[in-house]
C-alpha cells in the first residue's frame, strides 16, 4: 500500500498502522476505557441526513470561513497535537507546511515537538497555541508570554484534561516519553525498523514549549505523570478568568460540553469554544460533540465562534456540523494518520482530499458559500 492508494481516513489510518511501530501507532489511535465515546464521535453523523437543494447554479464555490479572528481557506484546521516528531520526523514542520499550502489553521501543542517561535516565524497561516494549566502559575505566564512574543494569533486552552483519560492501549504497550516498553513494545519497535533509524538518525526529539521551563524530554516522565504531576487539578473559572484577561487576545476553551459552560466563557471574556471530548480519549461515555452543538449554537453562537472537533472524517461531516452552526472544525486523527504515513505529502494529500469532499459535498448540496448552509438542509431520524 502506498499514499496514492490513500482515498480516505481508513487508508491513511492502514497505511500508519503499517509504518509505526505498535505503541505509537496506538497511543494515536486508541481513546479512553472500552472507547465509545471515540466510536460514537463518528458514528453521530450518520444520525441525521443532508438535504440537498437542486438547480441552484454551483460554478464557483467558496469555502472560507472566518474563525477567531482568522481567515481559513476551507472550514477544516488541524488541532493541536502532542508529540508529533514521534510520528513522523517533520512532526509539526510537516503540519504546518501542509496547512499554509491549503491556507488552513494548524496548532501547536504545549507538548508539541518544534517550537511555536520556529513556526510562528516560517509560517504565514494562522497558528493556535494549545495551553495545559500548570500548578505553577509563573510557569503559566511565562509560557504565555513567551508564545505572546512569538506572535501566536489563537490561545487555546485544554479544559477536558484536568487529569489524565484511562488510555488502556498505552498501560499494554508501556508507551511513555522518552519510551519504556514492556517487552512486547519492545518486539513491535524492531519490527519497524524503518521508523527507529528514521528516529535517531533526526534531530533529538524534544518538547521545546515545556523544555524551556521545565526537565520533560530528558525525564522518564509519561504524558499520564505529566497529567496528574504538573497539571493543576484545581484549575477553576476564576484561573482562566484571568488567563482571558491576561492574554488579551482570541482565547478559546477546548473542551466545553454544556450551554451552561458555554455560558461562561462567555461571561469571562472568551471569544471562541471547541466542542471537543479529546477524541474520546478522555471520559469514556460522554455524549459527542455533534450531539451537542446544537443546545450550544442555540445558547452562545450569537456572541462566540463555536467550533467543534473530535469524529471528523469526511467533508459531509464538516457540513453536517456547518449546517448545525458550527464556524469551524478542528480535526486531530484525520491528518495524523497521513503524517505517519507520509509526512508532509501525507498531510497535503489528506487536505486536499478533505477539500475536495467539502467542495464537491456543497455543490451537490446547492450551496456556494459555507454561509449558505442551515438546519433546513439537515434532518435528525
Ligand atoms: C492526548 C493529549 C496529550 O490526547 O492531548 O494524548
Amino acid at each position: 500500500m502506498r499514499l496514492a492508494h490513500c482515498h480516505n481516513f481508513h487508508d491513511f489510518r492502514e497505511l500508519a498502522r503499517r509504518r509505526l511501530p505498535g505503541p505509537i501507532f496506538n497511543y494515536i489511535d486508541g481513546a479512553a476505557d472500552d472507547e465509545v465515546t471515540y466510536r460514537q464521535n463518528t458514528a453521530a453523523f450518520d444520525r441525521c441526513d443532508l438535504l440537498p437543494s437542486v438547480l441552484t447554479g454551483v460554478q464557483d464555490v467558496d469555502m472560507s470561513v472566518t474563525v477567531m479572528g482568522q481567515k481559513l481557506d476551507m472550514p477544516i484546521y488541524c488541532s493541536p497535537t502532542a508529540l508529533q516528531r514521534l510520528f513522523h520526523h517533520d512532526g509539526e514542520r510537516a503540519v504546518a507546511a501542509a496547512a499554509e499550502k491549503y491556507g488552513t489553521m494548524f496548532g501547536v501543542s504545549s507538548l508539541g515537538t518544534v517550537s511555536i517561535e520556529e513556526m510562528r516565524a516560517k509560517h504565514k497561516n494562522p497558528q493556535c497555541y494549545q495551553f495545559y494549566f500548570h500548578k505553577d502559575r509563573g510557569l503559566n505566564r511565562a509560557m504565555m508570554q513567551s508564545a505572546k512574543e512569538s506572535g501566536v494569533n489563537v490561545m487555546m486552552l485544554t479544559v477536558d484534561s484536568i487529569t489524565g483519560g484511562n488510555r488502556e492501549r498505552d498501560l499494554r504497550t508501556g508507551f511513555s516519553i522518552p519510551f519504556r516498553l514492556t517487552l512486547g513494545g519492545m518486539m513491535q519497535f524492531a519490527m519497524k525498523p524503518m521508523w527507529g533509524i528514521n528516529y535517531v538518525t533526526h534531530e533529538k526529539f524534544a518538547m521545546p514549549q515545556l523544555d524551556k521551563f521545565v526537565n520533560m524530554g530528558g525525564g522518564a516522565s509519561s504524558i499520564g505523570n505529566y497529567f496528574s504531576n504538573m497539571l493543576d487539578p484545581s484549575m477553576d473559572w476564576d484561573d482562566v478568568a484571568e488567563m482571558v484577561q491576561e492574554w488579551d487576545g482570541q482565547f478559546c476553551l477546548k473542551g466545553i460540553m454544556t450551554a451552561k459552560d458555554a455560558r461562561r466563557a462567555v461571561d469571562i471574556g472568551c471569544t471562541g469554544i471547541v466542542l471537543s471530548n479529546h477524541g474520546g480519549r478522555q471520559l469514556d461515555g460522554s455524549r459527542t460533540p455533534f450531539d451537542q452543538l446544537k443546545e450550544i449554537v442555540d445558547e452562545v453562537g450569537d456572541e462566540i465562534d463555536v467550533i467543534m472537533d473530535s469524529g471528523i472524517q469526511r467533508g459531509t461531516h464538516v457540513l453536517k456540523a456547518l449546517s448545525l452552526g458550527a464556524k469551524a472544525v478542528g480535526g486531530g486523527r484525520f491528518y495524523l494518520y497521513p503524517l505517519a504515513a507520509a509526512g508532509q505529502a501525507g498531510v497535503e494529500r489528506a487536505l486536499g482530499l478533505m477539500k475536495a469532499e467539502i467542495e464537491r459535498g456543497m455543490k451537490l448540496m446547492g450551496v456556494t458559500s459555507v454561509g449558505q448552509l442551515s438546519r433546513e438542509n439537515l434532518r435528525f431520524r
